[in-house]
């Protein structure tokens, strides 16, 4: 399959998917197992300095078009996880994610696991955190820009800073990061929040009411965020929501993204979705003559 190999940021993909931040990430066991499935390279769960439990089930719940979770970034803590860091044995590149409710925080946590990491993704945009982390950073491109200085000043190992949709104008917010110092930019976290009601009790069906929609129903939507954010900054992109198969890979190859990153269709279709891709995407190379995935990022905008 050489012909999918790629790089991000210095960075050599034997393919462009990654397992998406959150997604089966919490264990070296989970991590391990995606990247001998195939994946290019291998997102951990967002993890912060000190252990979280998360919120109280349900967490989860489908809707159409993908699921809903409030999950509520639970992990076991930055020490608990340096443990299960040393434990991979994959061949692929590893994303570290991270979150904290600071700059000071993430810069604590950059440093700590920094030389662990083939790259650090920060988490500036969950949309059900609380305690002032996630999207309410990544709101607000000043802080997020603080966010990206601070950790660029602590550590070598190239970032990602993965921004929400759930803004005004997500191009502000990646251009913020640009300035700041972000070697990328992940696009995007899941959308809303949203809600369920179970009609036999009218309850809201997640125990905190709200949650983050991910699946199909929000790729047009991420796919538009890369192609306007690949307008206005230098840096690769990597696209993620939504992506199910390799026509979704190669629409997002097109606006803008350098390489995907897969989480919810993975409770559809399991971890052969890697090499699925995989196979779709060199058959469609093949047969419209494209050498490289590289010269496929951002056709659409010669054209449109
Ligand atoms: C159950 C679940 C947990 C997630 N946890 C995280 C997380 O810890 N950190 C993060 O940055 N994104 C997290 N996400 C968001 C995904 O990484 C991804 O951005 C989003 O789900 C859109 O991609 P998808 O439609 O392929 O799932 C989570 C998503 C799901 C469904």
């Amino acid at each position: 399959m050489l012909v999918l190999e790629t790089e991000i940021c210095g960075i050599k993909m034997r393919n462009p998917t990654m397992l998406a931040a959150g997604v089966l990430g919490t264990t070296a066991a989970s991590l391990n197992w995606a990247s001998k499935s195939g994946a290019g390279a291998v997102v951990t769960k967002s993890f912060s300095i000190e252990p979280n439990r998360g919120y109280p089930n349900p967490t989860t719940v489908e809707v159409t078009g993908g699921f809903i979770n409030a999950v509520g970034l639970s992990n076991p803590g930055v020490e608990a996880f340096t443990l299960e860091l040393k434990k991979l044995e994959g061949s692929a590149p590893v994303v570290v994610s991270i979150y904290g409710s600071n700059p000071e925080e993430f810069g604590r946590l950059a440093t700590k696991i920094g030389g662990m990491a083939d790259m650090i993704e920060l988490n500036v945009s969950c949309p059900h955190a609380v305690g002032g982390c996630g999207a309410s950073i990544g709101q607000d491109p000043d802080l997020t820009a603080e966010v990206v200085k601070t950790v660029k000043n602590v550590i070598k190992t190239p970032i990602s800073v993965k921004l929400t949709p759930n803004v005004t104008d997500i191009v502000e917010i990646a251009v913020a990061s640009q300035k700041a110092g972000c070697d990328a930019i992940t696009l995007i976290n899941s959308l809303g929040p949203g809600m369920r009601i179970d009609i036999e009790t009218a309850h809201t069906i997640l125990h905190n009411k709200f949650g983050g929609l991910s699946g199909p129903a929000i790729k047009p939507i991420a796919l538009r965020c890369v192609y306007d954010v690949y307008e206005a900054v230098n840096v690769p992109l990597i696209g993620v929501g939504g992506i199910k198969d390799y026509m979704d890979v190669v629409e997002f190859l097109f606006a803008g993204a350098s390489c995907v990153q897969i989480g919810t269709a993975i409770y559809y279709d399991g971890l052969k979705i890697f090499r699925d891709i995989c196979i779709g995407l060199e058959r469609f190379m093949n047969r419209k003559g494209y050498q490289s995935v590289k010269e496929m990022v951002g056709i659409t905008h010669n054209y449109d």
